[in-house]
């Protein structure tokens, strides 16, 4: 090869990796600036995040990828809450019912729960809330025993910062000095209890009462709209409270059977557990199933067991388990949220012709 030739391969291979060497740092140069951008982008999303979470909204959609099951920051979760449950007593089946489901849905849900049993006593009632209160609890649910006398803990309670939930009967309380209720229309069980008894007695009749806890809103509200829709051919020739329970229920039936014997066609009886012990009262004294027409309250496996030996002929319900819906509302006030002020369970009425079938499902 001749020099000249030499020379010119020479220039021509220094002049490609000079070009070459000057597209790579140009190709190194822009995927640099690629990359400061992403970081750029990542950093201000980073920022929002950092941002909407100091704000207590919800995080950016990159967190909220992340962590998608995690609660906003500064909210309450159920394993934060600590609830009081001064409960009435456990005078029936219903209220081990309704106990039984306030600590089980706590439980599963991990929420602390101060619970105690007032022995159907108001004052003990009123002496565990102040309890709670002082421990600042973050949430007080209280079924209480009777709706008057209420004013005063209702107001330590407001004061103390404690929203307080009405659970099962309710308060002649001004509504301003508790967040919500929750329970049965107990009114709306009389008036159901009173169509039942219409239809039992077509021809009308003389009826007697058993009544729940005098004072109670339960046996209010039952009296109150049982009275609204009985037909007038039907006479309430005595009315006496059995406190709700088995035992107390049965002495005044005996007391009614031995005062007006015959004379009686039906009996409004307001829960399943006075029916019991007035049905043993019944049988004692000679009566067959279904010569006194009885319509009772609440829908308990009792109940269901009455309306199977053919004693009882219509069980209005009232259902006890309301424990999730009180931890519900319970995280939503604790949270500072927005609550409805009155939640009503849905009910129904339970007949003999398909109680046998429906027993074993009944979870009370
Ligand atoms: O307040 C609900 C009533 O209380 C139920 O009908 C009764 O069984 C309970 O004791």
């Amino acid at each position: 090869m001749k020099f000249s030739k030499v020379l010119l391969l020479i220039v021509v291979l220094v002049i490609a990796f000079a070009v070459v060497g000057c597209a790579q740092q140009q190709a190194v140069d822009a995927a640099s600036k690629a990359d400061v951008e992403a970081l750029k982008a990542e950093v201000s999303a980073l920022k929002a995040d950092v941002e909407a979470l100091k704000a207590g909204g919800a995080a950016a959609p990159a967190a909220a990828q992340s962590e998608a099951a995690a609660p906003a920051a500064g909210k309450k979760t159920y394993a934060d809450l600590t609830v009081c449950y001064p409960q009435l007593g456990a005078e029936s089946d219903w209220r081990t019912a309704n106990s039984a489901s306030l600590k089980q849905t706590a439980e599963q849900l991990g929420v602390k729960l101060i619970f105690s049993d007032a022995q159907q006593k108001q004052e003990n009632q009123i002496s565990a809330m102040r309890t709670c209160i002082q421990q600042g609890v973050d949430v007080i649910a209280l079924p209480p025993v009777v709706e008057d006398g209420w004013d005063a803990v209702l107001t330590e309670a407001k004061d103390a910062g404690i929203p307080v939930i009405i659970v099962d009967r309710s308060v002649s309380a001004d509504p301003s000095l508790y967040a919500a209720h929750i329970g049965s229309d107990m009114v709306l069980e009389g008036q159901r209890s009173a169509d039942e008894m219409n239809k039992l007695l077509p021809d009308g009749g003389k009826i007697v009462e058993l009544s729940g806890t005098t004072g109670s809103g339960a046996a209010v509200g039952r009296a109150k709209g049982f009275r609204e829709n009985l037909n007038p051919n039907i006479e309430i020739i005595d009315s006496q409270t059995g406190n709700f329970t088995t035992a107390e229920g049965k002495p005044v039936m005996e007391a009614f059977l031995k005062k007006y014997g015959d004379e009686i066609d039906g009996a409004f009886i307001h829960n399943d557990n006075m029916a019991i012990g007035a049905v043993e009262a019944i049988k004692a004294a000679g009566f067959k199933p279904g010569d006194i027409k009885i319509v009772s309250v609440d829908g308990t496996r009792g109940g269901f067991q009455l309306m199977i030996d053919g004693w009882v002929q219509a069980d209005v319900e009232c259902n006890p388990l309301l424990g999730p819906q009180v931890m519900e509302m319970s995280l939503a006030l604790a949270n500072g949220e927005p609550v409805e002020p009155e939640t009503l369970t849905n009910e129904t009425v339970y007949y003999p012709d398909n109680a046998a079938e429906l027993l074993p499902s009944r979870q009370y």
